[in-house]
């Protein structure tokens, strides 16, 4: 009998990621602790909230006290570890606040794992959620490998390689049983709309400009979050111990093609001529320190453990447009209040 808790359970991927397993693992007992920042929602799991082997818990993961408590409570076998600050932009006028719950939260769980598991860490594995990110930027050519040197160039980026570091290092120096996965880009229902994809369909259901940081050229690589969640069940139930595994969709498109091919489906879907949404597009200041290219390698993953994305880009991109134009109650909830300060002063208006 497995009793996993999974942190940052209520944000978008963690979200997807409860649901799997909740579902797929009835005998599991599944503890979801988060602190319900903005970016956690509980009507992210409405589904589920009901289900035998399932609990939601409050709480913050940098109070170690409390998490020792937790672990203490409901004597974990495993942790499916997502709780994060995950937006660049937030972390560049907030590094702080990515510092504390990337870095220090992560070790907190990783000191209660330690003690919690101390003597017997058969059958026990700790599994952090990281990013590609940790790798830097790429020029025109090449992928990140898991054996690509960490070069992290944000707040955000650095404070998740900071992370990665401590996981390892709590195996090497203590045998802490842990896996890491770095994966690229995620889209799909339940995300936050501060992120490209969710912001710029909600912008053109209301006809407000879409903002395009620099030139669009930046390039990412994007990965449907069904995937992904599927892919860390792979990589926890099957992956090996001690190893990292990067997780991608080869799927790479700059800013600007990814949202004129937004706007062209959308157009079609709210009944639009064509070409009307990307009058919206606007171009606004870069990021500082925009990372130019991101593109994953997945050999490892797929020669090693037959993991496969599933979706073409288009179709899930659908598929994400469908389900925002279905949820509206639920964009309109997380639109209100704190997002309205949020975005004016990011982006004015
Ligand atoms: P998210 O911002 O949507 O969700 C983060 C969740 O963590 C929220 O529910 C929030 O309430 C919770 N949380 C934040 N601080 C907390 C704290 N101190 N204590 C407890 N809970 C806290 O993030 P996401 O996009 O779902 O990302 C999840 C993880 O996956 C992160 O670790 C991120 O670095 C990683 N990741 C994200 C992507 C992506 O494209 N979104 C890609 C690769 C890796
Ligand atoms: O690569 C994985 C990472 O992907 C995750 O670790 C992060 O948690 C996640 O937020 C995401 O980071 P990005 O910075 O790549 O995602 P974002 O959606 O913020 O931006 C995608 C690209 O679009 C990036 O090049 C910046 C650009 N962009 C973004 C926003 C919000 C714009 O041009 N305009 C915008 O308004």
């Amino acid at each position: 009998m497995e009793t996993i808790l999974i942190t940052g359970g209520a944000g978008f991927i963690g979200s997807h990621l409860t649901r799997l397993f909740v579902n797929k693992y009835p005998n599991y007992k599944i503890v979801n602790l988060d602190a319900l920042t903005y970016a956690g929602n509980l009507n992210n799991l409405k589904d589920i909230e009901q289900a035998p082997n399932y609990t939601f818990v409050k709480g913050d993961i940098t109070d170690m006290e409390f998490v020792k408590e937790l672990f203490a409570v409901h004597q974990f076998t495993g942790v499916l570890h997502c709780a994060a600050e995950s937006h660049v932009d937030r972390s560049i006028t907030d590094p702080l606040s990515f510092v504390r719950t990337n870095v220090m939260g992560t070790v907190s769980l990783l000191q209660a794992a330690k003690e919690q598991w101390k003597g017997n860490m058969e059958g026990k594995l700790f599994y952090h959620i990281s990013t590609d990110e940790v790798y830097g930027s790429l020029g025109d050519e090449g992928f990140f490998t898991e054996e690509t040197a960490y070069d992290p160039r944000s707040p955000y980026s650095a404070s998740k390689a900071s992370s990665d570091h401590f996981v390892r290092a709590y195996h090497h120096t203590y045998h802490l049983p842990v896996k890491i996965s770095n994966c690229s880009n995620n889209y799909g229902p339940f995300h936050f709309p501060e992120k490209l994809i969710p912001l710029c369909i909600h912008n053109i259901i209301n006809k407000k400009p879409l903002p395009i940081y620099g030139k669009g050229e930046n390039i990412r690589d994007w990965l449907f979050v069904e995937d992904h969640v599927r892919a860390i069940d792979t990589i926890y139930h099957n992956g090996k111990i001690g190893e990292t595994y990067n997780i991608g969709g080869h799927n790479e498109w700059t800013n600007i093609a990814l949202v004129k091919e937004l706007c062209r489906q959308m157009d079609q879907k709210l009944g639009r001529a064509a070409g009307e949404s990307e009058q919206l597009i606007t171009y606004v200041k870069d990021r500082a320190g925009h990372d130019l290219r991101y593109a994953i390698d997945a050999t490892k993953l797929k020669e090693e453990l037959g993991w496969m994305p599933s979706l073409q880009f288009e179709e899930g991109l659908s598929k994400t447009i469908d389900w925002y134009l279905n949820n509206s109650e639920w964009l309109a909830n997380v639109t209100s209040g704190d997002y309205q300060k949020y975005y004016t002063s990011l982006y004015g208006a």
